[in-house]
């Protein structure tokens, strides 16, 4: 009898058992409204994991007794969860902004320092000048930092070329990127993120490049390296307007891009309803949302990414609207929005922090924001952001006994453990 039972085991490559709490995130569709608190909890829980694949998940008895691993982690006494996504960076860009930092610290606003030639345009000098090489060496730097944070799957966007050669250049890092680095990294075209010194007053003439030219040739390149790539717009005062936008992301549409929009960053000019009209997938920033477009945005398949590290970044008091979006049963995402002007921040777990203390999320709503509701936020929700049988095995251990300590503890690194695709990633 023994000796049947052995035979019927099934052979995994990796058994992590004993968590003191395992966080499957188990969700038919992104969470939204009150199944945002709800995580999954399994106390003393185990997940198998075989070919890269997570092959069973629940109680470490019941795991325990039908597999035979080639390896093992004890994850006793910690807390083992679904690896983050972060459905929202800028993630590419050559130097830095130190100087616009401090000035905004001495009373200068990002508007301002904008409209004076710095800000984006001059990132966008810095990533013009520099080789492929040399914005892959700067950015592998970054997405390195954002593994050991736990991040397994990011967005990256373009938007420092404002050119097609630079913004092709900029693909070409992602698509780099993505191919040598752990992080899974999830194109998007944001040729429309500010108007290029060159076009200075003739927003509407670089409208017309982006959509005449730069689209159609990112997008044949984008289809060929990803199987769903997305077309973002920076709908605020100072960058594009409603007409604008909507004119980029409608040729988008028709490319077969998916859609994204910065909206209600700095002032409300209508972005989050054409985000809901055009049925894009992600409506982001949304922090100065007027109340109807919340309802509407509450109730539609969009979901709303807040990015609580930007208004922090910028020394702000005015964060999106998390609790009436989710309480109109709205389904929302937590991402960094990583770049060098508004928020350098790597740390998704930094992220959850601001979110349970500046926008009353409960550590419960920004976890399950933080990871199955981010990969629905960039069209993966099917394969990562939950441990559930059939999804990557992209998996956190962290070093608490308790899922609440992550946004209640702060500053430094809680997880101790990476695995990707099943793989326990080196960290350096
Ligand atoms: O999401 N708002 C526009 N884009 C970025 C900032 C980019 C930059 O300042 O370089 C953001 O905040
Ligand atoms: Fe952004």
């Amino acid at each position: 009898m023994a000796y049947l039972s052995k035979v019927s085991m099934l052979r995994i490559d990796l058994l992590i058992h004993n968590a003191a709490q395992l966080l499957t995130l188990a969700s038919a569709g992104p969470k939204r409204g009150a199944a945002m608190g709800e995580l999954g909890i399994i106390e003393n829980g185990a997940v198998a994991v075989k070919d890269g694949l997570v092959v069973l998940v629940g109680p470490t008895s019941e795991v325990r007794g039908q597999v035979t691993a080639a390896e093992e982690l004890n994850a006793s006494g910690k807390v083992v969860m679904p690896g983050f996504v972060d459905p929202h960076t800028h993630l590419i860009f050559a130097g830095e902004r130190a100087a616009d930092f401090e000035q905004r610290i001495k009373g200068a606003t990002y508007m301002e320092i904008m409209a004076a030639g710095g800000g984006i345009v001059s990132t966008v000098r810095a990533t013009r000048a520099a080789s492929v090489e040399q914005l892959v060496k700067e950015s592998r730097a970054r997405l390195d930092r954002m593994l050991a944070h736990g991040t397994t799957t990011a967005e990256a966007k373009t938007g420092y070329g404002l050119d097609t050669e630079n913004e092709l250049k900029m693909l070409e890092a992602i698509r780099r990127l993505d191919t040598e680095h752990p992080v899974d990294l999830v194109p998007t075209f944001l040729g429309a993120h500010a108007v290029p010194s060159e076009y200075q007053g003739r927003a509407d003439e670089y409208v017309a490049l982006v959509v005449e030219e730069t689209l159609p040739k990112v997008a044949s390149s984008l289809i060929a390296h990803s199987s769903l790539p997305f077309c973002d717009v920076f709908c605020d005062e100072g960058a594009f307007d409603l007409e604008q936008s909507r004119r980029v992301l409608e040729a988008a549409q028709a490319l077969s891009l998916g859609l994204k929009i910065h909206a209600d960053e700095f002032k409300p000019l209508g972005g989050t309803r054409l985000a809901v009209e055009l049925g894009a997938v992600s409506a982001d920033h949304l922090v100065c949302t007027p109340e109807d477009e919340i309802e509407l945005l509450a109730r539609s398949n969009t979901i709303a990414v807040a990015l609580p590290g930007t208004p922090f970044g910028l020394g702000h008091h005015e964060y999106t609207p998390a609790r009436r979006i989710i309480d109109s049963g709205g389904a929302l995402a937590l991402a960094t929005d990583l770049n060098p002007g508004t928020c350098w921040c790597e740390s998704m777990q930094f992220i959850i922090a601001l979110a349970c203390r500046f926008m009353k999320m409960t550590p419960a709503e920004a976890i399950a924001a933080a990871t199955i509701n981010a990969a629905y936020a960039v069209g993966l929700g099917q394969r990562v952001g939950s441990l559930e049988v059939g999804k990557t095995a992209d998996l956190l251990i962290l070093n608490i006994p308790d899922y609440r300590h992550l946004p209640y503890r702060f500053g430094v690194n809680l997880v101790e453990e990476v695995i990707k695709s099943g793989r326990v990633v080196a960290l350096t």
